[in-house]
C-alpha cells in the first residue's frame, strides 16, 4: 500500500494525553511527519494548546479556558485518565511546542488549528512573530473551521500556509479559492479520489481528519491524499482496535 504522510492529531493521541507536550514528543519519536494541535488564548492573553472550550474534559480543573490565567491553567494535570506515568502531565503553551518544533531534527509540519477567532493581526502577531524568528513559516500551516479567522490570516501575509477545515458534508471548493488556502481540510469520509482529482486540478492539497482505523487508511491512500490527520501516526498497523 502507498504510505501517506501522517500528523498526529493532538500529538500522538491515540496512545498519550491529547495536545500534551508527551503526546507530541511520542508523535515525532514514532516518526509523524507532521503535528495538529489546537490554539487557545488564555484570560491574560497566553496562546496554550487545549481543544475543548473547558478544561473539564482533558484535566482535573473546570471552567473556561478564557476565563483562566496562564498561571490558573498550568497548575492543571492534563494527563488524567491515562497511565500514572502521565500523571501531572501540563496543558502547553504554544510558545513550548513551537521551540520543540524548532529544535526537532525532524522536518515536521506543524498545523496549528486556531480554535479561537482571528479578527485582526493583534490577535496572532506574537505568534506569527515567533514562527518567523523560529524560521518555520514553511513547516507552519494554519487550519480552522472560521472562514474569517482564514481571511485575515491571508490579509496578513500571503506566504502563510492555510488549511480550509470543512465540516462533514462540506464542499469547500469555492471558499477555499477565495481566501487563497493551499490546502482543504475535509472530514476524512468525505474524500474519494474524484475529490483529490478535483482538488489537484484546483492546485489545492488535501489533508482529511480524523482517520483511526485500518480500512480508512487504505481508503485515502487509494485515494492520493497528501496527508491523513489520525490519532495513531505510525502506528497505524499497530492499533489494538479499530477506533
Ligand atoms: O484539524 C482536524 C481536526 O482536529 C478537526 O477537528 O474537533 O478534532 O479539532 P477537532
Ligand atoms: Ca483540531
Amino acid at each position: 500500500m502507498r504510505k501517506i504522510p501522517l500528523w498526529a492529531h493532538r500529538g500522538f493521541s491515540g496512545r498519550y494525553p491529547e495536545n500534551t507536550m508527551a503526546a507530541f514528543i511520542a508523535a515525532v519519536e514514532i516518526g509523524a511527519n507532521g503535528i495538529e494541535c489546537d490554539v487557545r488564548k488564555t484570560a491574560d492573553g497566553c496562546f496554550v494548546i487545549m481543544h475543548d472550550e473547558t478544561v473539564d474534559r482533558t484535566t482535573n480543573g473546570s471552567g473556561s479556558v478564557a476565563d483562566m490565567t496562564l498561571q490558573e491553567l498550568i497548575e492543571l494535570d492534563a494527563g488524567i485518565g491515562y497511565d500514572v506515568a502521565f500523571e501531572g502531565a501540563r496543558v502547553p503553551k504554544l510558545s513550548t511546542v513551537l521551540s520543540y518544533v524548532s529544535r526537532s531534527t525532524a522536518l515536521i509540519t506543524l498545523n496549528l488549528e486556531w480554535k479561537i477567532p482571528i479578527r485582526s493581526r493583534q490577535d496572532v502577531e506574537p505568534v506569527l512573530k515567533w514562527i518567523e524568528e523560529a524560521r518555520l513559516t514553511k513547516h507552519v500551516i494554519h487550519s480552522s473551521f472560521d472562514v474569517g479567522s482564514l481571511e485575515v490570516l491571508r490579509q496578513i501575509s500571503p506566504k502563510l500556509r492555510i488549511g480550509l477545515l470543512t465540516e462533514p458534508g462540506e464542499d469547500g471548493f469555492t471558499t477555499a479559492k477565495r481566501i487563497g488556502a493551499q490546502a482543504i481540510h475535509p472530514d476524512y469520509m468525505d474524500v474519494t479520489p474524484r475529490y483529490v482529482r478535483r482538488a489537484h486540478q484546483e492546485h489545492f492539497f488535501v489533508h482529511p481528519y480524523t482517520v483511526n482505523d485500518q480500512k480508512g487508511f487504505a481508503w485515502l491512500a487509494e485515494c492520493q491524499v497528501d496527508a491523513a490527520i489520525t490519532n495513531w501516526p505510525g502506528e497505524q498497523w499497530l492499533m489494538p482496535f479499530d477506533v
